[in-house]
């Protein structure tokens, strides 16, 4: 294995009509590490998800997963992949238990895994029980195991963010990408998301996620990018993030991170 990045966005540009939404993204994610993207409202995190997700195509650039260019793969191909994001708005679940939800987000890797992913063997074929053992397993995990049976429309607004996290868990992700998964929490269910994403990092898993909770970004990151009207304006450790003068002008003025 060489020290190829698991994730490299190159040159990443996206317009909306005359809008430059991200102009020119250049930066790298190593397999393992835990990384934030930070920045103000409209400064384009969500824009950078959509396009290294494949939920939009970039205006020019490109996204190189693995050792793979990504341009003109569908989402559900890079989630094959291993490549998951989960969404800023809380996902709806329909008449589903939390459990049943967890087993059919495990189907996104119907296919035999490229890898030896998350509660999974390379080419295993995995019946419905192990699939329930599974999430059972990723819910244990999510600290939501007590709420399996639970109809998951009728989880508390918190746990239905966790639960959304499990889902995409499930599908046994090699970078799970998550846009802002504290949203609407207050603090005590922020700070079992942190300890829920520094677990799933602990697993192995390469975790990238969109957060505006400074708590977290400050207590979790090993790296943090800050975007500002689309152009990375930092990508360094938490310290020195918080210490850069650019970065305090462009969105930490905003917070008291003392
Ligand atoms: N589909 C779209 N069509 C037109 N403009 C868009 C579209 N999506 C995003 N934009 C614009 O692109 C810019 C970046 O938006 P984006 O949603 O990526 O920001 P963000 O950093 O995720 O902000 P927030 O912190 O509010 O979630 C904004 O000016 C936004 O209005
Ligand atoms: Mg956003």
């Amino acid at each position: 294995m060489t020290d190829a990045p698991l994730l490299a966005v190159q040159g990443l540009s996206r317009r909306f009509g005359g809008l430059v939404a991200l102009d020119d993204l250049t930066f790298a994610i190593r397999q393992g590490e835990l990384v934030s993207l930070i920045g103000p409202n409209g400064a384009g995190k969500t824009t950078a998800f959509n396009l290294i997700a494949g939920f939009l195509a970039p205006t020019s650039g490109r996204v190189v997963y693995a050792g793979r260019d990504l341009t003109g793969m569908a989402p559900h191909r890079r989630a094959r992949l291993g490549l998951v994001r989960t969404f800023q708005q809380a996902a709806v679940f329909g008449d589903q238990t939390a459990v049943d939800c967890v087993v059919a987000g495990s189907h996104v890797r119907a296919e035999a895994g490229i890898q030896a992913g998350f509660f999974g063997t390379p080419g295993a074929r995995r019946d419905e029980a192990s699939r329930y053992e599974a999430a059972l397993e990723v819910l244990r995990l999510c600290g939501l195991d007590s709420r399996a049976t639970s109809r998951a429309s009728d989880l508390p607004y918190g746990e239905q963010k966790v639960l959304g996290i499990a889902i995409a868990l499930a599908s046994r992700p090699r970078l799970l990408m998550l846009d802002e998964p504290t949203a609407g929490l207050n603090a005590v269910e922020s700070e079992s998301v942190s300890a829920i994403l520094d677990r799933i990092n602990e697993q192995g898993v390469t975790v990238f996620v969109v957060e505006h909770d400074m708590r977290v970004v400050m207590g979790l990151s090993d790296r943090v990018i800050v975007l500002d009207h689309g152009q990375v304006i930092a990508d360094d450790t938490p310290d020195r993030v918080r210490a850069d003068d650019a970065v305090i002008r462009a969105y930490l003025g905003d917070f008291d991170i003392a």
